[in-house]
């Protein structure tokens, strides 16, 4: 099958014939339509990420249609149009994985391939409402913000939800989630152009990170939020506090503009502010998360699709987030 191969610590990725995998008692064979990239797969290029290992095929979010099943799987999975869960293990506890969870793409070999192997539990129902590429765009991202949004954040109807960085893949799903949810949704970003395209999907409006106190802007337009969403950290991170309303919730997954800078301690005890960290999303959140899209009628954003053979152009996309919004896909057959 054709794959594309990582090798080492930034080298291109490389699209070659390697075998297609063999299946274990309790495994299915997908064959994926398509993938998509997360900033996962670009840390583990640039040597940025726990427990590398190469060669490896990068990539936890695939869609497609599975091919075989192994001996102790229901064949009627055979045929199945399926979306894949990326974690393994998870584990019992709806609060936080197992220390055995492990994800597609790293340390077992992921989607930008013509097939992968999955667990039959790692297998949900496409949505019918998505094409393959957009239900490729779904996992990784879509799970982190709907867990982030509903699951830690609590988000109902009428709170005030501030995203941070709207034009990343996991912000801009936060978006889509928290307009469907009937929330009031302000947002951050670098440009103006993808603050209008978020008050075109439904935020009520935005500031641009980049300006100097972007912060006192934004609580002078929009007030103070019961739920803010972040994957940036770095300095803006200090003034998230400020713009929490009391029993408000910070909820956080990422690190692209650095780390945690300190914060001042007050507001957060004075206002009873919850700084929360999440990771992915349990197998109930990704159940959830597929029925709210279909419910809503939710078409992810995607940026762009490329070809596999274009795996390399396509991860390169993901050196500067300037003027993208959403996924970058990956069409496979
Ligand atoms: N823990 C988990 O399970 C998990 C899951 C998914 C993602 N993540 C992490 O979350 C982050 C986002 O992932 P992604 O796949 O959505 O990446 P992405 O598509 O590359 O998005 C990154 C976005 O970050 C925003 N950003 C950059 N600098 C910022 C700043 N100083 N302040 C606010 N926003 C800033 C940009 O928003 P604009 O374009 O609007 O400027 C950019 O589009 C990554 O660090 C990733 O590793 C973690």
């Amino acid at each position: 099958m054709k794959a594309a191969v990582l090798y080492g610590i930034n080298e291109a990725l490389t699209i070659e014939d390697v075998a297609i995998p063999e299946l274990a008692d309790d495994e299915v064979l997908v064959k994926l339509k398509a993938a998509s990239l997360n900033k996962r797969d670009w840390w583990i290029q640039k040597g940025q990420y726990a427990g590398l290992k190469f060669p490896i095929i990068i990539g936890s979010d695939g869609a497609g249609v599975v091919e075989a099943t192994g001996k102790n799987v229901d064949e009627n999975l055979k045929g199945k149009k399926a979306i894949i869960y990326f974690m393994k293990n998870w584990g019992n506890n709806e609060r936080f994985q197992s220390q055995d969870a492990i994800m597609l793409g790293l340390p077992e070999n992921g989607c930008l391939a013509e097939f992968v192997k999955v667990k039959a539990d790692q297998i949900f129902s496409k949505p019918a409402n998505l094409s393959f590429e957009e239900t490729a765009a779904l996992p990784v991202a879509g799970v982190t913000a709907y867990r982030a949004l509903f699951t830690k954040g609590e988000c109902k109807q009428g709170d005030k939800v501030l995203i941070s960085g709207v034009g990343g893949g996991a912000g801009s799903f936060a978006l889509q989630f928290a307009v469907a949810a009937e929330a009031e949704v302000w947002i951050t970003s670098s440009s103006d152009e993808k603050i209008s395209k978020a008050v075109a999907a439904g935020a009520k409006g935005g500031v641009n990170y980049r300006m100097e106190n972007w912060d006192k802007k934004l609580s002078d337009e929009a007030g103070y939020f019961d739920v803010i969403i972040d994957s940036a950290l770095g300095d803006g991170f200090a003034n998230l506090a400020g713009l929490a309303a009391r029993g408000g919730r910070i909820v956080f997954f990422g690190g692209t503009a650095g780390n945690l800078p300190p914060l001042n301690g007050r507001p957060i005890f004075w206002k009873q502010i919850s700084i929360l960290g999440t990771t992915g999303g349990s197998p109930s959140d990704f159940k959830n998360m597929l029925a709210f899209i279909e419910e809503k009628n939710i078409h992810p954003f995607i940026d762009a699709v490329f070809s596999l053979d274009d795996a390399e152009k396509a991860i390169r996309t993901m050196d500067s987030s300037a003027g993208k919004f959403g996924k970058v896909v990956l069409s496979i057959s």
